[in-house]
């Protein structure tokens, strides 16, 4: 396995992802995790991320020592190999302008990690992305200068005896066409990483993890519909068959028809057992007269929480809680102690652990990115078009209906994004954004029906591009394409006469309308 030590880089969990892919395991730690812990985790080579700081002021943060101590092999990124310029006695410098984008290096030394690689015929040239402010102005003594470019004397830096290394430019972003050669070549044939890692034995492997810890017990998860719960009822669900219950609470703020599909999936076809709650009265109840998006928000957790600990009680020889808490979550709620880079926005989905029902926890995906969670769905069988479906908010239509919720506004707006989702998956549209819904707007605008003026309800439609979730295009969908949804919600919903097409960015405009 790998240790990548990140220094804040929006970039981390990339290189990351890429070395999954690769086949290999690692983790993410902050800079200044425990250095003791280091020599422990028994990892094969460290890779140090990027990140926003200057080398060049006091105080930036510094790989420690145990990682040099340790005789593995180093791959520093960026702000990554800026450090081991600085703390090896090399020299890095603050430059006027950032450089942003494509550059062209060029190979001046034949080493391991680079040597032979190329993107143009018989050229030692590589085509690579960069995202740096400072630079190595000079590599530290005994190491080789293995790549330029026009704009910096050291593009890439190696100490061939060490199996240390360094690039400016960011391997794990596709643009660098190589990219993925050469962490595989630090990976597998530098650090001698096998490439284990497959869904196949993640599976493998956490069954065995699973039936270790629970052994007889009865464990309870809270299946919403969602990617991760699915993924973890399927998995439970071989590991430990008959010992899962899984507890689905309908709010009757989910996507149209989604209890019955849920219900079909998975108790019907698979034979996992469900209990269904129909809490949809209770949801309009609470949460009738709510206009606040925020008070909203907390109705609906609190009252998951509410049914969720009523139907856990009922089960009494339940000792663990499963959940789908995934590896970009441990991440963000680790943080680093000191760093400032990444507070991202987190999230929470609706439910969490009752504070007295004293379960222990299992949480099988822990370790994985969403795409990994993916391909373990589709290694267990799950449906295609549930694994890779758009992100759905945990408060669900909750906040998709703008002011107060109630019943009939719930009920059209369900139709309307069905119609919608329906359609876009029809014109082959649905995997090409990356999220896409409708909104209830309770406004009343003028209709003709028939020949009277009637005022009617307003939907919103909003689809977005985006890799991040943190800022989004609208997306360009065909305007024919828009034309028939919008015919068809005007058709077939008796209550809305006007449907409109959200083109704003994120930001400012977050996805979501709430
Ligand atoms: P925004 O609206 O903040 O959304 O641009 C970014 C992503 O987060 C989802 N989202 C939520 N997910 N609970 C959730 O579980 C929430 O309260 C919530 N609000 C927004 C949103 O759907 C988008 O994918």
């Amino acid at each position: 396995k790998i240790l990548i030590l990140d220094f804040g880089a929006q970039y981390t969990q990339l290189i990351a992802r890429r070395i999954r892919e690769i086949g290999v395991y690692c983790e993410v730690w902050a800079w200044d995790h425990d250095p003791a812990e280091i020599a422990k985790f028994g990892a094969k080579g460290i890779i140090l991320s990027g990140g926003p700081e200057s080398t060049t002021e006091f105080g930036a943060p510094k790989a420690p020592q145990e990682v040099f101590d340790s005789g593995l092999p180093i791959l520093g990124i960026c702000y990554g190999m800026q450090t081991l310029a600085a703390q090896l006695g090399g020299a890095t410098e603050a430059a006027d302008a950032r450089e942003f984008g494509h550059a062209e290096v060029e190979l001046v030394a034949h080493d391991a990690l680079l040597g032979g690689l190329s993107d143009h015929d018989g050229e030692r040239r590589l085509d690579v992305w960069m995202s740096h402010g400072d630079h190595v102005a000079q590599a530290p003594p005994g190491w080789t200068v293995t790549a330029v470019t026009d704009r910096i004397p050291v593009a890439a830096m190696a100490l061939e005896e060490k199996r240390w290394y360094g690039v400016q430019f960011h391997p794990e972003v596709t643009h660098t066409k190589q990219g993925l050669a050469l962490l595989r070549r630090f990976v597998v044939e530098i650090s001698g990483c096998r490439t284990l890692w497959t869904a196949a034995n993640i599976i493998e492997d956490q069954i065995e993890r699973v039936r270790e810890v629970v052994g007889q017990d009865e464990v309870i998860l809270g299946l919403s519909g969602g990617v991760d719960s699915s993924v973890v009822a399927a998995l439970l669900h071989k590991a430990i068959g008959s010992q899962l219950t899984c507890v689905f609470v309908d709010t009757g703020l989910l996507r149209w028809n989604e209890g019955d599909q849920v219900m079909a999936m998975f108790a019907e076809h698979m034979g996992v057992k469900v209990v269904r709650v129909n809490a949809a009265d209770r949801y309009f109840e609470r949460l009738a007269g709510v206009a606040d998006p925020e008070a909203k928000r907390k109705i609906i957790g609190n009252l998951f929480v509410e049914i969720f600990d009523e139907e856990s009680a009922k089960l009494a020889n339940a000792r663990w809680l499963a959940q789908g808490t995934i590896y970009p979550d441990v991440i963000e709620s680790a943080g680093s102690k000191t760093g400032k880079a990444h507070v991202i926005k987190s999230h929470h989905n609706v439910g969490g652990l009752p504070e007295h029902m004293k379960l222990g926890l299992v949480e099988p995906l822990r370790e994985l990115f969403k795409d990994e969670v993916r391909r373990l769905g589709v290694e267990l069988g799950l449906p295609h078009s549930m694994v890779y479906r758009h992100p759905f908010p945990g408060p669900g239509l909750g906040v998709r209906i703008l002011g107060e919720v109630q019943r009939e506004y719930a009920q059209l707006l369900a139709k309307a994004d069905h119609i919608f989702i329906d359609e876009l998956r029809r014109a082959d549209l649905y995997d090409k954004v990356s999220q896409a819904f409708a909104v209830f707007l309770p406004v009343k605008s003028v209709g003709v029906v028939g020949d009277a003026r009637a005022y009617e309800w307003v939907i919103a439609l909003r689809a977005v591009e985006t890799i991040d979730f943190m800022t989004a295009h609208w997306a360009h969908l065909p305007h024919e394409f828009l034309g028939t949804v919008s015919n068809r919600i005007i058709n077939e919903l008796r209550g809305v006469s006007r449907v409109v097409y959200d083109i704003s960015g994120k930001p400012p405009a977050t996805i979501e309308w709430e």
